[in-house]
């Protein structure tokens, strides 16, 4: 079964404080299906030119874009106002874009994810120092 685990983190990038909202960039993701097989150069090329493409200006696209994700899936981060993410939704390649949103860490599910029961007897000393992720190696 293939399982895709669609975890996106961003650090809050830079806002512009001034101006209405239409103008004011907020981070998005652009999200363009499975792992493209054009390579991961192009695939930052291709992420490059639809920026381009949408804010219209080649060095407010350099400045907008937060990162490219071409191993895992196809998809993009940006700083985007709500007018270039309308235009980039109405790409063919795009399948989606939504505003990014900044969750806060919860670890009440941990014991669930990894499978540990309830009846477990609790080690806060040895739990305090587990550490549950995942890991992109590239592959
Ligand atoms: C918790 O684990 C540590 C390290 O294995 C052990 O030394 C300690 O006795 C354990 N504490 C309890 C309450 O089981």
């Amino acid at each position: 079964m293939l399982c895709l685990v669609f975890y996106l983190s961003l650090i809050a990038a830079t806002t512009s404080t001034h101006g209405s909202i239409d103008t004011e960039r907020k981070p998005y993701i652009v999200y363009m299906g499975d792992v493209p097989e054009i390579g991961t150069m192009a695939t930052k090329d291709h992420h490059h030119n639809l920026l381009v493409e949408a804010i219209k200006d080649e060095s407010i696209a350099i400045e907008s874009i937060i990162h490219s994700y071409g191993k895992s899936f196809n998809a993009f981060a940006a700083m985007l106002t709500p007018e270039e993410a309308k235009r980039l939704k109405e790409k063919e390649t795009v399948i989606s874009v939504f505003p990014d949103k900044l969750y806060k860490l919860y670890t009440t599910r941990s014991r669930d994810f990894i499978g540990m029961p309830l009846t477990v007897a609790r080690n806060y000393s040895v739990e305090s120092n587990l550490i549950v992720g995942l890991l992109d190696t590239g592959r």
